[in-house]
């Protein structure tokens, strides 16, 4: 890859990916997108853009992979923690809170539990893909619990008779509503941000960036 273009990384499919082309479409890139391709290359501007897993975002800006990286609060935080427990670097700074991808992280059971708060988990099974943000608040809550980690399909886990409750993204709630589940706890409230590595910039990507950040700042005034 061309080491002189601004590389930005976004989620490959998902409720971000959309958001994010739209994004960068507004911003006057012209990108010329091809299924499966997993780069592209701006026509008009010195920009790459990687399509990936949202859940590598992170850790690819963090690692000074990709220069810029679009990624959910929930999912960065977790990044932080779970590096910062294996004495990683977690390093990047936040460029842009942006005002899309909305949702929240949240605690539910099934909808025929006998739920009486937070401390009916003691000592229970909670499924879910954010086992740091999990601990953390189950700690400053007093509760012991058993995380049982799933990448994905985590609302099937009650069912399952994997776990008695599970910890997961609500953006509508359909499908927590699809599984017979109800939303008892939110424990992080979460949006979109534009992130970026800590590995000093050149001039000439500087300048790309410093072409974007109004251009997104008016996008979403006119929003507003
Ligand atoms: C989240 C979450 C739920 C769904 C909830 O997945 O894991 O499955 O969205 O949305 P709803 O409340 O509107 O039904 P996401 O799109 O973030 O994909 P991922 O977990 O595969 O990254
Ligand atoms: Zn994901
Ligand atoms: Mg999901």
């Amino acid at each position: 890859m061309d080491q002189s273009r601004l590389r930005i990384a976004i989620q490959k499919s998902g409720r971000l990916s959309k958001e994010c082309q739209k994004l960068l479409k507004g911003c006057g890139v012209k990108l010329n997108l091809r299924e499966q391709r997993l780069i592209a290359h701006a026509e008009n501007m010195p920009i790459d853009l990687l399509l990936v897993r949202d859940d590598d975002i992170p850790g690819l800006v963090m690692d000074g992979v990709v220069d810029l990286g679009v990624i959910g609060e929930n999912v960065l935080e977790e990044t932080v923690m779970e590096r910062q427990a294996q004495g990683e670097a977690a390093e990047f700074s936040i460029l842009k809170r942006l005002d899309f991808g909305g949702c929240r992280l949240s605690l539910a059971v099934a909808q025929d539990a006998n739920y009486q708060g937070v401390k009916s988990l003691e000592g229970k099974r909670i499924a879910t893909s954010y086992p740091w943000l999990l601990k953390r608040y189950m700690d400053s809550q007093g509760v012991k619990f058993k995380s049982v980690m799933l990448n994905g399909s985590v609302e099937v886990a009650p069912r399952a008779g994997v776990a008695e409750a599970i910890c997961d993204l609500v953006s509508t709630g359909a499908t927590l509503e699809a599984n017979g589940l109800v939303e008892t706890d939110v424990i992080f409230r979460s949006k979109a941000v534009l992130i970026q590595s800590a590995s000093p910039l050149s001039a000439s990507k500087q300048a790309v960036i410093d072409k974007l950040l109004p251009r997104i700042q008016g996008l979403q005034q006119a929003r507003e």
